[in-house]
C-alpha cells in the first residue's frame, strides 16, 4: 500500500517536472522569438521625441548637482561623471588622404587636413577611485579652431568639435525616462534594485543590468590601449552614425609598455606618463564612423542597442596620434579639470541625436557650469 503511494507520488513528481520543463522550454523559445521580433529593422533614422521628456531633465540635473556635492574633493568640484582624470594631452587628428568621397562630412570634409585637438582621458565614476577598480573609461576629443556656426547658440566663441566616449559600446538604459527612474535608484544607493523599479516583471531590465555590469571592466593596461565608442548616434552629414577611436600600434612606432604596478591608485596616469613623458613614444589611434542602415537594427533613441558591426562595419575616417608629450604638471592639471568636454560643442553636421543626447544637452551644461561656478 505505501509502496503504491510512493510509486504514484513518484509518477506525480516526475509528470510535473516534465511540464515545468516543457513549459520553461516554450516560455524561453516564445521570449526569444519575442526578442528577435523586437530587435529587428527597419528602424526609424528620425528622431522621436517622447511627451514629458524634457520634464524629466530637471529632476535629473539636481541628482547630478547632488552628486557633485557629495563626491567633491576639500574645496574643489569635480566632474558628475569621468570625475578622475589620468591626463589632458595634446593630440592631432588627421583626415584620410584618400578618404572615400561619401565620408566626406562635416570635419572631415577635407582629405589630408590636420586638426589640432585636445584629448581627456578618464576612469568613468563620479568618485575619483583606484585605477584598479572595475569602471568604465573615458576618452574626449576635442578639435580646436573649427569653422562654422557651433550648434549651442551662447558658444559661439568656441569654434570646437568633441568627441565624448567611452569603453563599451552599449549604454546600461534606452532612453531618459528609463535613466530618470534609474539614476534617482542608484543615487539612493540602490544599484541592484534600480533594474527592478517593481513588481511587475515586465518592468524588469535584466539585459540592461549585464550591460552595466560589462561596462563595469577591469582597466586596461593603458589608456592608450583600449577602444573608445561614442554610445549614442550622431548625425554624420546626411546621414546618422556612431564613431569610435580604436588603437593603431601600426601607425606609431612599435613600442612595449614596461610592466606597470597595478596597486598604485594612479596606475593608468602612470601608463601614460611612462608612454608619453618617459620613453618618448608617441600613442595612435583610428578615428572610425559606423553609418546608420534603418533596414536594419539600429536604432536612434535606445542606446542599450549596440548596433552589429555584421550590420554595418565601421569605416576609418582619421588618423588620431598623441606625440610625444610632458602632460602631468600642476598647471597642465589644473587646466584639465578647468576644461568641458560636450557632444553639442559641435557643427551642425556632428549633431548628437536621439533621447539620451537631448538630455546630455542640459546635463553637461548645468554641471559644468555649476562646478565652474564653485572653482573659482
Ligand atoms: C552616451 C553615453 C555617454 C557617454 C559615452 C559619456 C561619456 C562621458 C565622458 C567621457 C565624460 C568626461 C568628459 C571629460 O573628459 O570632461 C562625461 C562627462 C559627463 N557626463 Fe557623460 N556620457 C554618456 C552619458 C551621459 C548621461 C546620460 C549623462 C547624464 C544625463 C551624462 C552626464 C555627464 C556629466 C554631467 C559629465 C561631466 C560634465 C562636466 O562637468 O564637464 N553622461 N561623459
Amino acid at each position: 500500500m505505501l509502496a503504491r503511494l510512493w510509486l504514484r507520488l513518484g509518477a506525480f513528481l516526475g509528470k510535473t517536472l516534465l511540464w515545468l520543463v516543457g513549459l520553461g522550454l516554450l516560455g524561453w523559445l516564445l521570449s526569444t522569438l519575442w526578442f528577435a521580433w523586437q530587435h529587428s529593422g527597419p528602424v526609424s533614422p528620425d528622431e522621436q521625441i517622447p511627451p514629458g521628456e524634457s520634464a524629466m531633465t530637471q529632476g535629473i540635473i539636481q541628482t547630478a548637482v547632488r552628486i557633485v556635492d557629495q563626491h567633491r574633493e576639500g574645496t574643489r568640484y569635480l566632474r558628475d561623471a569621468h570625475a578622475k582624470a589620468h591626463g589632458c594631452v595634446k593630440a592631432e587628428v588627421s583626415v584620410l588622404p584618400d578618404l572615400d568621397p561619401a565620408l566626406r562630412q562635416g570635419v572631415f570634409a577635407e582629405p589630408g587636413k590636420t586638426w589640432q585637438a585636445m584629448m581627456r582621458l578618464s576612469n568613468g565614476n563620479a568618485y575619483p577611485q583606484f585605477d584598479s577598480i572595475r569602471d568604465a573609461r573615458g576618452m574626449a576629443i576635442k578639435l580646436l579652431n573649427v569653422p562654422g556656426k557651433q550648434l549651442l547658440a551662447d558658444q559661439q566663441a568656441r569654434g570646437e568639435q568633441d568627441f565624448v566616449m567611452f569603453s563599451h559600446p552599449n549604454f546600461f538604459v534606452s532612453d531618459v525616462a528609463e535613466y530618470a527612474q534609474n539614476v534617482s535608484a542608484q543615487a539612493d544607493g540602490k544599484q541592484v534594485m534600480a533594474f527592478f523599479p517593481g513588481v511587475d516583471p515586465r518592468s524588469w531590465q535584466v539585459r540592461h543590468l549585464f550591460i552595466a555590469l560589462a561596462t563595469l571592466a577591469p582597466p586596461p593596461v593603458s589608456p592608450t590601449q583600449t577602444t573608445y565608442f561614442s554610445v549614442s548616434p550622431y548625425k554624420f552629414g546626411a546621414a546618422n552614425a556612431k564613431f569610435r577611436v580604436a588603437p593603431d600600434p601600426l601607425g606609431c612606432p612599435a613600442y612595449v609598455l614596461p610592466k606597470q604596478n597595478q596597486d598604485l591608485p594612479n596606475f593608468l596616469r602612470s601608463a601614460l606618463n611612462q608612454q608619453l613623458s618617459t620613453d618618448r613614444v608617441a600613442a595612435c589611434f583610428v578615428l572610425q564612423i559606423q553609418r546608420q542602415n534603418p533596414q536594419k537594427f539600429m536604432p536612434i533613441e535606445d542606446t542599450s542597442v549596440e548596433w552589429k558591426e555584421s550590420d554595418v562595419p565601421f569605416e576609418t575616417v582619421a588618423k588620431v596620434v598623441i606625440p610625444a608629450q610632458d602632460f602631468d604638471t600642476p598647471a597642465l592639471n589644473l587646466a584639465c579639470d578647468n576644461q568641458s568636454f560636450n557632444p553639442w560643442f559641435g557643427v551642425e553636421a556632428h549633431r548628437p541625436i536621439g533621447g539620451i543626447n537631448r538630455l546630455r544637452k542640459a546635463v553637461y551644461e548645468a554641471v559644468s557650469d555649476y562646478r565652474h561656478s564653485r572653482n573659482l
